[in-house]
């Protein structure tokens, strides 16, 4: 588990691929006088990735990996994480699975937010299986990261009601609305279990 470092905050290390939206909401929850972490570090492994412009934006330190060998990507991710003395690690729509030889070195200090209503859709394109299916209801999830690919034990979720007008685009506007929501308290939930 999360070693508890006293009345010191927590320090974030938040990973993101693309837009970067639920690493803003944890920014401005960070700034909030209850919270009780700092996001220190943001990893990317998309130089294009729209969500970095938030490193300049809040003063926050980034690093951009190079993902052409994943050994030496979650190698020198490990040293970031170490050099800024990293204590949890948040995955915010983050494209890479990483390896059981990393989750195990960060043992219950990972979690993600994924948008279906886990364990019910894995993986990816969530949102157009959900309707394929025609499913009633779809949402969000933060769960904790296990080995296996979105399976980790469930920390808050959030049902969405899925309308016939639903189009891919509606239902994941939707969802990205509860998902801003549900992750910093997911995360204060977390932090609580100190
Ligand atoms: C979110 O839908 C998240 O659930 C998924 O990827 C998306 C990331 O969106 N894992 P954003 O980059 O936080 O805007």
């Amino acid at each position: 588990m999360l070693k508890s470092v006293g009345s010191k905050k927590i320090n974030i290390a938040v990973f993101i691929s693309g837009i970067g939206s639920n690493l803003k909401v944890l920014i401005d929850h960070s700034k909030k006088k209850k919270s009780k972490f700092n996001i220190n570090l943001i990893i990317t492994n998309n130089s294009k990735a729209k969500g970095i412009h938030y490193a300049a934006r809040y003063m926050i330190k980034k690093k951009i990996i190079n993902y052409s060998s994943i050994k030496s990507a979650e190698k020198n991710i490990l040293l970031e994480l170490h050099k800024n003395k990293i204590n949890l690690i948040c995955l915010a729509g983050f494209m890479k699975i990483l390896s059981k030889n990393f989750i195990k070195k960060f043992k219950g200090k990972i979690i993600n937010i994924h948008p279906s209503l886990l364990p019910k859709y894995k993986g990816l394109n969530t949102h157009q299986r959900a309707l394929d299916n025609q499913e009633q209801y779809s949402g969000c999830t933060v769960h904790y990261v296990n080995s296996k690919l979105d399976s980790g034990k469930i920390i808050l979720q959030k049902k969405v009601k899925i309308f016939k007008t639903d189009t891919c685009n509606k239902l994941a506007k939707r969802i990205l609305k509860q998902e801003h929501l549900i992750y910093p308290k997911a995360l204060e939930k977390v932090l609580s279990n100190l």
